[in-house]
């Protein structure tokens, strides 16, 4: 039984998305069928849930109670899949019973898996949407399905709240809400900057060690409600440019080639921690970009991720040149930004003279190389 579950998923995710697309608010036999709601319940077997009628959660403006004393009813059908044939379910009343506008499930079987219809109606109007739920099974030797997380992200040393999620069906309004927590499933002695409140689980100041795996547990009725979240951890948001590491800002860096030979130029940057923004990272020469050069010879590579932790980033790019011409030969700078700001630093690709070192790097204070003139320091490369 547990090799169909992550294809079910998966089938599901392209499904949903692509009707979505196609036929929003279609129509077959005169009712307005709103295609599978965005809401996706996930639940491990044996975990009771219970499936509300989209319908009256943002499609339409009236609540069960209004449309059945309008006169409208409430139908629940159920198929495998988007396009499958659907049945009206049989509900035995105990296990799965239909109340109000939800159906509960008191706890769910593996082949509850579905989507589910609701279908509003009378003899003039119909309204349909259908609402997909997802049984899985634990994940071997763990206490959660890994395709059943919820995902969230800390700042170091900043604090952040954990809340146990979609519970609010399970909690009774007279009684605070008795919920375990484990961290890789397993029962923890919290350091005592952790703290509990209701349903959430608050971390003053989070180190890197908090990065895991939370599982809180809930008692409902004779069963067990269970929810994951894996929280990562950044380094905090940076508020600096990135950081050139080569060529380097204050050195003036010289890489000798041979003219007809290839030249591997590569520029190294420290990118801090910026959220989801990829590296910016590029090659020109002078005004021009590498693809305005010559493109059957000169390329730049992909951006390479050479160390990563805790999201800050040490990348690198190279920038090619196959048999090089003496055209090629002059200053290229290697560009590095982020949302703080833009920096950059150059190499002079020099022509080798024969049997001289490979490169040959002059550091220079920088107020020093205003002052001198490109050709003097040609003069003193080659001699
Ligand atoms: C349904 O909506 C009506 C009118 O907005 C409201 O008075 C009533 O309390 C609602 N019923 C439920 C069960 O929420
Ligand atoms: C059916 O329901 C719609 C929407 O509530 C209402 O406008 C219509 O009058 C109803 N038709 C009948 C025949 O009751
Ligand atoms: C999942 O793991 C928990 C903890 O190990 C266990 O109590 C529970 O019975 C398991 N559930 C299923 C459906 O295997
Ligand atoms: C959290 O769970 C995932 C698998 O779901 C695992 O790959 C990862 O190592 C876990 N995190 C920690 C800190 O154990
Ligand atoms: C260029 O140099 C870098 C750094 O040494 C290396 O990782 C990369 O593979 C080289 N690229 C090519 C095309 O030779
Ligand atoms: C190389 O070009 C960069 C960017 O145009 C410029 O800032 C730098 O001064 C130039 N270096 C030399 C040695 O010409």
């Amino acid at each position: 039984m547990k090799a169909p579950i992550p294809h079910l998923i998966l089938l599901y995710a392209t499904f949903t998305q692509s009707l979505k697309v196609v036929t929003k608010r279609g129509s077959a036999d005169g009712c307005t069928d709103w295609s599978v709601d965005i809401k996706k319940y996930q639940v491990l077997v044996g975990e009771p849930v219970r499936i509300k009628c989209a319908l009256f959660y943002g499609y339409i403006r009236t609540n069960y109670s209004l449309a059945q004393s309008a006169g409208l009813s409430l139908m629940w059908y159920k198929s495998s899949g988007p396009g499958d044939f659907e049945e009206p379910i049989a509900f035995d009343g105990s296990r799965m019973s239909k109340e109000e506008d939800s159906i509960w499930f008191r706890p769910t079987l593996l082949q509850d898996s579905g989507l589910y219809a609701c279908v509003i109606r009378n003899s003039t109007y119909c309204m349909k949407v259908s609402i997909s739920l997802t049984v899985g099974e634990n994940d071997t030797g763990l206490c959660y399905n890994s395709k059943m997380k919820y995902f969230e992200k800390a700042e170091l040393s900043k604090s952040k709240e954990i809340s146990c999620r979609d519970i609010e069906d399970f909690l009774l309004p007279t009684r605070e809400p008795e919920i375990l927590w484990y961290k890789e499933c397993r029962t923890k002695a919290w350091r005592p900057s952790i703290v509990f409140k209701r349903d959430t689980l608050l971390i003053k100041e989070v180190k890197e060690d908090d990065i895991g795996n939370y599982t809180c547990e809930l008692k409902y009725g004779g069963f067990v409600v269970r929810r994951t979240t894996e929280l990562t951890v950044t380094a905090p948001l940076t508020d600096k440019p990135p950081k050139l590491l080569y060529p380097m800002e204050s050195k003036l860096t010289v890489q000798e080639t041979q003219l007809g030979g290839s030249a591997n130029l590569t520029c190294r940057a420290f990118f801090g921690y910026s959220g989801d923004v990829s590296p910016l990272i590029y090659w020109m020469k002078g005004e021009k970009f590498i693809e305005d050069l010559d493109e059957n010879r000169v390329w730049e590579s992909d951006i390479r991720i050479l160390k990563e932790h805790l999201g800050e980033q040490e990348v690198s790019i190279s920038l090619i040149v196959d048999s090089v011409e003496e055209g090629d030969l002059g200053n290229y700078s290697c560009y590095v930004e982020n949302g703080n700001g833009r920096r950059h630093a150059s190499v002079l690709l020099h022509k080798r003279a024969a049997g001289k070192l490979r490169s040959i790097e002059l550091t220079l204070h920088t107020q020093l190389r205003e002052i001198i003139r490109p050709p003097v320091f040609y003069l003193c490369i080659t001699m």
